[in-house]
């Protein structure tokens, strides 16, 4: 199996050297694995002048999964549209037609007095959104800034989305509720916008399929207040790309710390990117203090989704978990009680819990 593993930028490549270790010692321990390593985002613009280079994107279209660590800084803001470094992160996802994100919100026992929410709200908190990742609003055509006929400048873009897209999107999440809790609630404004009253439609439709799955309608504007109010009637949401992006944001705040969070981004075939739900943290980057917990929880969903591995990805989640629970912690989830302990320490604890 060929990982290619994209440092990014700010923390990435700090987290990404933790993760590596953990997939060092499943490849020491038989696991079959190839390890090569590219630019992405930042790095690529400042050693190709492009965020997704050719050469980057060779390597990415021949692997089997893609480990990111986080892309985007300051430093890059001024650049032109296309060379930024998010747009990078769009590209690959477009070119390898990466089109199921999934985002676990799981709240473990050890952290739970991280979350801002009440214990009784969040205890024991375990869903997961299915977002959209390659087309709505993000992709739609015609886009852009132009001259209208009175004048005046504005701003534009498409909500769209074709049966086939929603199709596709609806399977993953059907399924993933069948494996889980068997409920599954779509999030629409189909009150408003057409766009979403269509993928309504096809999600009723396709909930014949799947007879032992419940599945439930909601219009994000309540989705939104629902994910604070009583985040666990949920068990899988499915959504497009837009409302997908900020209520999973949303949600993973229920957690309390975005350093926990992992997500994987799948195409037809399982062949996946994961990376944490977090950016790149320009903030903290450089001084090994970054929580790679995120990152190393992105390598189990890795071996849980392309490489059909459960067992390995059971290894590593309950290594994260053994870690927890001998009270080390990164600046981001420490509290008073538990040790505080540095990106790299932490990376290190959890290779001796493998
Ligand atoms: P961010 O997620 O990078 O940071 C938000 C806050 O969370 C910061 O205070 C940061 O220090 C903290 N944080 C994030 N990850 C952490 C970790 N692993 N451990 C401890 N603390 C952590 O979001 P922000 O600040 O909005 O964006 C920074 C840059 O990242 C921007 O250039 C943005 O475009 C990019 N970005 C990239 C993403 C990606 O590569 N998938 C996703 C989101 C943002
Ligand atoms: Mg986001």
């Amino acid at each position: 199996m060929k990982v290619l593993i994209l440092p990014g930028d700010g923390i990435g490549p700090e987290i990404v050297a933790q993760a590596k270790k953990v997939l060092t010692v499943l490849k020491n321990d038989g696991l079959d694995l190839e390890l090569q390593e590219a630019p992405l985002g930042g790095a690529a613009y400042d050693q190709y002048g492009s965020p997704y280079p050719e050469f980057t994107q060779k390597l990415a279209r021949e692997a089997d999964a893609i480990l990111l660590g986080a892309v985007g800084g300051p430093q890059y803001d001024t650049l032109d549209r296309p060379l930024r470094p998010e747009r990078g992160l769009l590209a690959i996802r477009k070119d390898l037609n990466l089109f199921a994100n999934l985002r676990p919100a799981i709240l473990y026992p050890e952290l739970a007095n991280a979350s801002t929410l009440k214990p009784e709200v969040v205890s024991g908190l375990d869903i997961l959104i299915v977002r959209e990742l390659t087309g709505d609003i993000y992709f739609g055509q015609p886009r852009g800034i132009r001259v209208n006929e009175a004048g005046e400048r504005e701003g534009f873009n498409t909500m769209l989305y074709a049966e086939s897209e929603i199709r596709r999107i609806g399977h993953v999440a059907f399924q993933a509720a069948q494996k889980r809790g068997k409920k599954l609630c779509s999030v629409d404004k189909a009150n408003v916008l057409e766009t979403t009253e269509f993928w309504k439609e096809i999600m009723t439709d396709m909930a014949k399929e799947y007879p032992d799955v419940e599945l439930s309608h909601m219009l994000v504007d309540n989705a939104a207040m629902q994910l604070v109010k009583a985040p666990k009637q949920f068990d899988v949401i499915v959504t497009g790309n837009i409302f997908g992006d900020i209520l999973s944001d949303e949600a993973s705040m229920l957690t309390g710390s975005i350093g926990m969070l992992p997500s994987a981004s799948l195409d037809a075939n399982n062949k996946g990117l994961y990376e944490p739900s977090h950016g790149s943290a320009p903030d903290i980057a450089g001084k090994d203090i970054a929580n790679p917990l995120a990152t190393i929880l992105s390598v189990a969903m890795m071996l849980r989704y392309t490489f059909n591995n459960e067992a390995a990805a059971l290894r590593v989640e309950n290594a994260v978990k053994k870690v927890l629970a001998q009270g080390l912690r990164t600046g981001d989830i420490f509290e008073a009680g538990t040790t505080r302990v540095s990106c790299s320490a932490m990376g290190d604890a959890v290779v001796a819990a493998l």
